[in-house]
């Protein structure tokens, strides 16, 4: 198979469009995944998540613009691109009375792996997953987060370069969660690109490097997770400790103008400006020239969380 050229990204989609009917599930997503990316695809139900994997997948076709998965569109060259992929739908079937191995070859099997080459490629992909161990088990007897991380060996059967995982961590719990988080950290390690969707932002704050937000199928961010914070947030605000007295201090602050509001919380002040594109060196300047100490002074890291509940308070369908 030729190998596209490395400058292609991993994904590009170009004024993406999807309806449902009357219904418009996608509108004009114009979204770029680089190659190596471990990306976040971040929004609550209804926004477009499914709609856009099962898209990159081949398995639905858009109503308007265009898709390509390393240079190849994906309604032209859908042929292509399956070999490409692999996508782990967000609800899929589990052969519970079929055991690992078994699952695993069959699927091998599908993707024309020779029969010789096929042990290999399954003890490969089960060692990846962590699930050696389970080899002979039966599906149905394998906890959730186990079965969830076969359905991750599944998808890695024919080696593909591109990985979609619909909400892969959806009813984990906790442990199982961060096992899986683990294993896609060592995937990208391994070079595979990754796109990861979820409702729950936190799973995904210190896991990817990049990541979109998208709601009512239309794109609210895209770009570093980091960045998400700073370009969303439409408020801005620095904690401050002092040597002295924190009332002496509060009131300094509290008459600055850029000072929207000023909080006390335990030995530390919140102050939140006015303006949210300002800056917090008055801050300093009003302490020091009112005789305070400054012991400390730092910009207030709000949580992706937050800012992902504020921009898409109300938005759900
Ligand atoms: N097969 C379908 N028929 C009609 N509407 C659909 C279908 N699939 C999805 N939708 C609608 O499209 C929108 C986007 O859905 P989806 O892509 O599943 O969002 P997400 O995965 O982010 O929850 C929703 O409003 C959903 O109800
Ligand atoms: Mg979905």
């Amino acid at each position: 198979m030729s190998t596209p050229p490395p400058e292609q990204p991993a994904v590009q989609t170009t004024d993406l469009g999807r309806s449902y009917g009357t219904m418009q599930a996608l509108t004009g997503l114009n979204l770029t995944v680089n190659r190596g990316d471990l990306f976040g695809f971040i929004g609550s139900n209804g926004a477009g998540k499914t709609t856009t994997l099962r898209i990159l997948a081949t398995f639905l076709t858009p109503t308007s613009g265009t898709a390509e998965v390393l240079g190849h569109d994906v309604v032209r060259h859908a042929d292509r691109v399956r070999h490409l992929i692999g996508y782990m739908p967000d609800f899929f079937g589990v052969y519970k009375d079929m055991e690992v191995t078994e699952y695993l070859d069959f699927f091998g099997a599908c993707y024309k792996i020779p029969s010789a080459q096929r042990e290999k490629t399954v003890a490969d992909v089960l060692e990846l997953v962590g699930l050696t161990e389970k080899q002979g088990a039966l599906i149905g007897a394998l906890s959730r987060g186990m079965q969830q991380r076969l359905g991750l060996a599944r998808v890695l059967i024919h080696d593909p370069q591109l990985l979609l995982l619909d909400e892969p961590a959806s009813g984990l719990d906790p442990r199982a969660r961060i096992e899986m988080m683990a294993i896609l950290q060592e995937l990208q390690r391994l070079g595979k690109t990754i796109i990861i969707s979820s409702h729950i932002l936190s799973e995904l704050q210190t896991l990817c490097n990049r990541c979109a937000i998208i709601e009512k199928g239309r794109l609210i961010y895209s770009g570093p997770i980091r960045g998400a914070q700073t370009q969303l947030a439409d408020t801005r605000a620095y904690w401050v400790k002092v040597g002295g007295a924190l009332t002496a201090a509060r009131d300094l602050l509290a008459a600055r103008p850029e000072a929207a509001r000023v909080e006390s919380h335990e030995d530390r002040l919140k102050v939140v400006l006015a303006n949210p594109d300002g800056d917090g060196g008055f801050i300093a300047d009003a302490l020091v020239g009112g005789g305070q100490r400054v012991l400390e002074l730092r910009e207030d890291e709000l949580g992706l969380e937050e800012v992902f509940l504020r921009v898409t308070k109300g938005e759900t369908q």
